[in-house]
């Protein structure tokens, strides 16, 4: 079983690096083949491949090509399992995270997933929709720390909703706790005023392990970027988040070298769309982090853009890309896959320690988008409008003809 927690990696700084364009836009022979580099002795992972629904076979499908490809060239063998969740789940067997699924995913060194979701399961009750067979599984691996980082591509910088100035050279990775806080927290649940009148509650709790395993993880993600950490939280009103200040704040002397700040949620919202840059590393609980990524993630321009990484303490991680199903796009060939192509990267550099084979597929990413492909989405004059298998067939002939990556 593969390691976890695999920080010693620079996290996607590469990407901030146009890579030169190819001019080499044949298709090479696609057979698997050893990297001409000496490779150590050939290392073998099993990978639990989870498409999920809507566009998420059809995004599964180009990301695992690309794994087998970049990994061959590194000397790594797959072995794929492919496994249901969600809604394609609940048509199958009843239940939105089958056992076997938990179990394989378990066995496995790193999961891949689609995404999940759909209309025809969105009136189901909550143990019966495919959002719950999701959060079973973050909680069945015990991955409890979310890290999404969201780049601005120097390629796709005027399809950044904030103007060119603002946008231009945003690199931020949020580190989301992802296990606890009050998507999680009980009771929970709905009841009766003394007005006789409906009630829902749900409670923001963290207890200090919490707060200090997603803290250190945050500090060591820093600490490999550019040294600088945001904490984010709502301390002038919430309990749980004075004591989330005051924890991290004791961490911080075990990490001398990295800058830490704090901020409040309200203002890191408006933050991050002043003056993104400023943000290198930011740490958040479960539903700021929610949020927050989601925020940062439309400065990038698309969220068909941005992968994610969960992990544990050990054990496999889970890679996915930040968007959902996108049932309106379903089916149609229409799907961005850059984000789940660039969370098999994040799988490769954080999950298996395997950072040149992900390097190859970042650089192979930032070569696609050179040569001017681009999916619906993140189109924009003067590129060439490509589907779905079309950039999958492209990122395969990038990461085909770069010259071996060395990290
Ligand atoms: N992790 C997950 O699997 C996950 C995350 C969010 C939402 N969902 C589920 O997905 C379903 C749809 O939710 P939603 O519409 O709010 O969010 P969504 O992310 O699926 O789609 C939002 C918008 O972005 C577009 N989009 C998303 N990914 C894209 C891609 N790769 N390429 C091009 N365009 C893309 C969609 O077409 C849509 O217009 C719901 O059932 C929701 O619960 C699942």
């Amino acid at each position: 079983m593969a390691a976890c927690l695999q920080l010693n990696a620079k996290p996607l700084k590469p990407l901030l690096q146009p890579f030169p364009s190819s001019s080499n836009e044949s298709l090479k022979p696609r057979a698997i083949r050893c990297s001409s580099a000496p490779s150590p002795s050939k290392r073998r992972y099993s990978i639990t491949l989870l498409p999920g629904d809507g566009i998420g076979p059809e995004v599964i499908s180009v990301a695992k090509n690309v794994l087998e490809l970049a990994g061959s060239l590194e000397g790594i063998q797959f072995k794929f399992h492919e496994m249901l969740l969600g809604g394609a789940a609940l048509d199958v067997t009843g239940v939105p995270l089958p056992d076997e699924t938990v179990s394989m995913a378990k066995q496995s060194d790193a999961v891949l997933l689609g995404a999940i979701g759909g209309y025809q399961w969105d009136n189901n009750e909550k143990h019966l929709k495919p959002e719950t067979g999701l959060l079973q599984l973050r909680e069945a691996l015990k991955v409890f720390a979310n890290l999404r980082p969201a780049t601005v591509f120097p390629q796709l910088v005027d399809a950044s909703t904030l103007k060119r100035e603002v946008a231009e050279g945003v690199d931020i990775m949020v580190v989301r706790e992802l296990t606890g806080g009050i998507y999680f927290g009980k009771p929970r649940g709905f009841s009766t005023n003394e007005n006789g009148e409906e009630t829902g509650f749900n409670t923001e709790i963290y207890a200090a392990y919490e707060i200090d395993r997603i803290a250190r993880v945050a500090f060591e993600t820093a600490r490999k970027r550019q040294g600088k950490l945001c904490s984010v939280d709502k301390a002038n009103v919430l309990e749980a988040s004075m004591l989330w200040r005051k924890k991290v704040t004791a961490i911080a002397a075990d990490y001398p070298d990295v800058e830490l700040s704090h901020m409040y949620v309200d203002n890191a919202a408006m933050q991050l769309v002043r003056y993104p840059k400023q943000f290198d590393t930011i740490l958040t609980n479960n539903i700021f982090g929610d949020i927050i990524s989601d925020e940062a993630s439309m400065i990038t321009g698309s969220i068909g853009m941005l992968p994610s990484a969960s992990i544990g303490k050990s054990g496999p991680g889970l890679f996915e890309p930040i968007h959902g199903s996108a049932p309106d796009i379903a089916g149609q060939d229409k799907a961005n896959p850059f984000a789940t192509v660039l969370s098999a990267a994040m799988l490769l550099r954080y999950g298996l320690g395997e950072a040149n084979a992900a390097k190859r597929i970042e650089n192979a990413v930032l070569d696609t988008l050179n040569r001017g492909f681009r999916t619906g989405d993140i189109h924009s004059a003067g590129t060439k409008l490509a589907g779905c298998k079309q950039i999958g067939e492209e990122i395969l002939k990038s990461v085909d003809s770069q010259v071996p990556a060395v990290v």
